[in-house]
């Protein structure tokens, strides 16, 4: 049996698993899928797991998708040109480190059938998930992005990846076409930006988080007539993306695994 699994700390809440499962029973494959809390100084060790094949692959969630870069023998370019790593996998005697995040956002922002052509974007949260957001907003062609973001450091660092990037002092507020929230606000449930956003009307609103399903971001920019959507998709493709480097097989994302997000 080959062995799948997701790497991060906490990992208790990843519904990876749950996912991964389902596809492999649905395909029945001779693979299982687990969880693995690990500490940075473990990062090295799944990589040797990888080599020796006691691991056939492997997503990596936060905070390790930046940590997890100096070890592997090579990144894919879209790896490279976000530096972030969500999937591990092996060709060759090479592990390489690769991303279907972008993907996996692009897709679900294809899904909703809105032209993203020379639209302007405020991006708030400039985090782990940022760089593969703006890398499929730019695959989009969007025009200006204007990024936010509590403190300055995260801010310094994503706009040493993207230079066309506008940084606005936290707490104001930058008109644009879509408004997307890529901090960790909103994962408990009474969780509310302190940014004021009441003002923007019919505009389009997306959330990365999935669980809770409506975050407060997305509950009053509902209320002001904005259209909304949350990261559920986003999740599911990218989980999808890297199923198939694994496994060759494109998982079907049936009704049984978007609600098993919803439960
Ligand atoms: P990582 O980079 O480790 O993946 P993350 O959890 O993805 O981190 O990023 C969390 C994002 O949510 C960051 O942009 C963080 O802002 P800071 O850089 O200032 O920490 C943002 N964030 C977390 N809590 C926040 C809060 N209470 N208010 C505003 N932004 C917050």
């Amino acid at each position: 049996m080959k062995k799948l699994c997701v790497i991060g700390n906490p990992i208790e809440h990843s519904l990876s698993p749950k996912i991964h499962n389902i596809w492999i029973k649905q395909n029945k494959l001779d693979f299982i899928y687990e969880k693995k809390l690990l500490e940075k100084e473990d990062l090295q060790k799944i990589i040797k797991e990888l080599k020796v094949d006691n691991l056939f692959g492997c997503n990596v969630t936060v905070p390790f998708k930046q940590n997890i870069i100096e070890y592997v023998d090579e990144l894919s370019a879209v790896s490279l040109k976000t530096n972030s790593v969500n999937t591990l996998y092996k060709s060759g005697s090479k592990i390489i480190g690769h991303n279907t995040d972008v993907m996996g956002f692009q897709k679900s922002l294809e899904d909703l059938k809105f032209n993203f052509k020379n639209k302007s974007v405020f991006l708030i949260g400039a985090g782990g998930v940022s760089p593969s957001i703006i890398e499929a907003l730019n695959n989009l062609g969007v025009g200006k992005i204007a990024v936010t973001n509590r403190s300055e450091e995260k801010l310094k660092k994503l706009s040493d990846l993207y230079e066309n990037l506008e940084i606005i002092d936290w707490e104001k507020i930058k008109d644009a076409d879509v408004y997307i929230n890529a901090t960790s606000v909103g994962l408990n449930k009474n969780d509310r930006l302190n940014l004021n956003l009441s003002g923007i009307k019919n505009k389009l609103f997306y959330d990365v988080i999935y669980n809770p399903e409506k975050t407060n971001f997305l509950k009053e920019a509902e209320k002001n007539n904005n259209r909304i959507a949350n990261g559920k998709m986003m999740f599911l493709y990218q989980a999808q993306a890297s199923f198939k480097i694994w496994t060759g097989v494109e998982p079907v994302i049936t009704e049984e695994v978007i609600k098993t997000l919803n439960d």
